[in-house]
Formats: C-alpha cells, structure tokens, sequence
C-alpha cells in the first residue's frame, strides 16, 4: 500500500500552526506567565506542538535519531514539571526561529515521504496528520483558555447594562427511546484511541433537554441559595464549596449597583441571557441539575441524542456528563499508551460536544474530553436529563 499524504491535510496542519503562531503573538506581554496552577504558560503551548511534530513524524515516522536540544526538555510534559515551566519559557523570538524552522522542514518531510515509511501504520488513512492537526486544535483552545483565565485575573471597571434576569429551567426536553444505539467512532482513521472501538449500548427511556442551561437559568440557581444548600450538593461539591466559597460561575463579575456581567478574552462584557452558561465545573453543574429535579446525562446518552438529532445549540460550550472517563471494551491504546490510559483513573468525568472556543477538526458526536471534577477554567456547562 502507498498512502501519499493529501495536500488538503498538509494545508490544514499550515493553518493550525499558523492559527497558534497568531495567537500567541497577539499574547506576548504575558508570554510566559502561567495563569493558573492547571495551565501552561502560552509560550508553552506552540513549543510542544512543535515537540510532538518532530517527535512523531522524525522519531517515529521516519526513525531518526532522537534530537537533543533544551527545547525537548522543556516541551516534552514528560520531562517538564507544569509549574517549573514559566521560569524557562524563551523568548517569542528565539521561540519562533525554531518553530519556523521545524515546522517548515516538518512539511517537507511529509511531503516527501517514500519507501518504509509510506507503509507505517501511523501513516495509514493519514493517522498521523490527523492526530497533529487535533493536536493542535486541542492546545489551541487551551491557549485561549490560558488567555481567559489572564483576562479574569484583571480588575475591571463595568457597568451591566443588560441586566439578567433570573428564569426557572423550562423543561423542554425531546424523548430519547429506550433501545440500542451506536456508541463511538465511525470516521476511520481521524478519531483518538478513547473512541475506539464503536459498539452498542442499550439505553433506557429519558428525557433530555433540548438546549444548554442558560445563564439566566443559571442565576436562578444562585439566588434561590443553590450555592448554600448542601442538599444539592454531593459530600465532595461540599467540601469543595466548603474551601472555595464559590458565589456565581468563574468568569462572572458583579458591577457596582450588583449587576452580573463576564469577562471574556478582549475584557468585560455582557452576559447574554439565553447563552449556555460557562465555567462551571463538574460539582457545580451536578449540583444545578439535581436543584432543576434532574441529573447530567450519562456520556452515552449525549451521544445518542445527538446522533439522532435530538440536541440543539451544540458545540456551544462542553458539556458535563455524569460519568467517568472509561475505556471502551477492547480499547486499545494509541499511537502511545499516555495519551487516554493514565486518565481512566475514576477522577476525570467526560464532557462532549465542544465550546466556542474549540476548532471543527475535534467538533464530532464520539469526540471525548475530560477533566476533574473541580475544574472550572473551561468553557463548559450542561444538558440537563430527566427521568423519563
Ligand atoms: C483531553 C484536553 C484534557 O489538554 O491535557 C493534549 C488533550 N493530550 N495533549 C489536555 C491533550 C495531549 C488533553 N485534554
Ligand atoms: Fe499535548
């Protein structure tokens, strides 16, 4: 079998490098501070695609010999410990000569791939561009995310003008039918290890909300006490409430007269009421449902509703499922075993579907993300379900 590599997919991973180089320059001022104890300095985010670049398509694809320079030691999250990192970041500069360099040498090389490598299962259906690109797409929304959290660390002078009102949760919810349903990947060659391989699983009647819980819904929570009544909350949300005394979703903000607004990348903003509420975690979005009378969907359940076009307003923001992070039956990892196994760990929870702020390559009904349950930093939300 030869398997050239499309130039479509070559183009595609120029535009991701490109859309990251942009990105990070438009970051420079705080290049390498890192904003969060969960999240690597910017600067860090470009150098460890880069790394994973010539890692996979020098060392694995091609089998050259390991390159040994400081950068590796730094961009590969192996070797570098999250919060050694900032202190070590290079310049933009001295930063984008080797990104330049690698990059450009990187798409020569796969251009012009012959002999043993054409054949090696990592280029197989273009595996290896495919996972480069989602890696990339996937550190890109990390990026803004580090960028957000930035943002939200600034002290503002605002004034809502659009003043939210609070809505109960409408339960307008479409039935998903008890039965067998398609669970997993179905693009060969394009998805991670953890969606593989695609089975059937046998789900009950439920009733699952057609849209996102909105921010108005959301501030209904909060002033009916969400916050203070254990009753919502599972013996670790208390704990964690306990410790941080949250009071509204992380990137709101009250102005002087008690008005929410959010900040955003760019700064203070409006909150827009029918928007899917973010920046909640896991504890928080459980609690919301449990005060809404019902429960966050099993991964299962999102997944089908959504193949069979039940769900509105996806790819909005992510959404918190019930469930851990699990391997399927017969998973199988891949193309390294860090990449999905250390996570099945029973203390990252799934979230599917997707943010504004994540790129069309991962946008897929079997894309999995996960994250512990007191992450808050993400531009994620939830779906409510109801028993049927
Ligand atoms: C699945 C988003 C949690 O960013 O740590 C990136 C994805 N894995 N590089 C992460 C990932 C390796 C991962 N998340
Ligand atoms: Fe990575």
């Amino acid at each position: 079998m030869d398997e050239r590599v499309e130039q479509s997919l070559l183009d595609s991973l120029r535009e991701k490098q490109q859309q990251m180089i942009s990105l990070l320059e438009a970051m420079n001022d705080t290049f390498d501070q890192q904003p969060h104890p969960d999240l690597s300095p910017p600067g860090w985010h470009l150098g460890h695609c880069v790394f994973t670049e010539n890692y996979w398509i020098r060392e694995q694809l091609l089998k050259q010999k390991a390159s040994e320079t400081e950068l590796v030691n730094l961009y590969n999250p192996r070797f570098s410990e999250k919060t050694k990192r900032s202190k070590q970041i290079p310049s933009l500069d001295k930063l984008l000569t080797w990104v330049f360099h690698s990059q450009h040498e990187n798409l020569e090389l796969l251009k012009s791939l012959n002999g043993r490598a054409l054949d090696r299962s990592l280029n197989r259906g273009n595996y290896l561009l495919h996972f480069l690109i989602q890696h990339y797409a996937q550190h890109y929304e990390t990026l803004q995310l580090a960028g957000l959290q930035q943002a939200s660390s600034q002290e503002f002078r605002y004034t809502a003008t659009n003043h939210l009102q609070s809505q109960a949760p409408t339960p307008l919810t479409m039935k998903l039918p008890a039965g067998a349903c398609k669970i997993g990947a179905d693009l060969p060659w394009r998805p991670y290890d953890n969606e593989y391989p695609a089975h059937r699983v046998t789900l009950a009647e439920a009733s699952v909300s057609r849209l996102p819980v909105s921010n108005r819904q959301y501030l209904a929570f909060m002033e009916t006490g969400g916050y203070r009544n254990s009753c919502w909350w599972d013996e670790r949300g208390r704990q964690w409430c306990q410790s941080q005394n949250p009071q509204a979703p992380e990137y709101w903000r009250q102005d002087e007269s008690g008005h929410w607004y959010v900040i955003t990348r760019q700064g203070p903003a409006q909150l827009e009421p029918e928007s899917p509420v973010h920046g909640i975690n896991w504890y928080e979005a459980r609690a919301f449902a449990r005060w809404a009378g019902g429960r966050l969907p099993h991964e299962h359940e999102w997944e089908c509703a959504r193949r069979l076009g039940l769900l509105e307003n996806t790819g909005e923001v992510w959404e918190w499922c019930d469930n851990v992070f699990f391997p399927y039956p017969g998973f199988r990892p891949y193309p390294y075993d860090g990449y999905s196994s250390p996570y099945f760990d029973g203390e990252h929870y799934v979230l599917k579907g997707g943010s504004r702020l994540t790129q069309a390559e991962i946008k897929r009904p079997s894309f999995r993300n996960y994250y512990e349950a007191e992450t808050r930093f993400l531009y994620a939300g939830l779906r409510l379900v109801f028993e049927a």
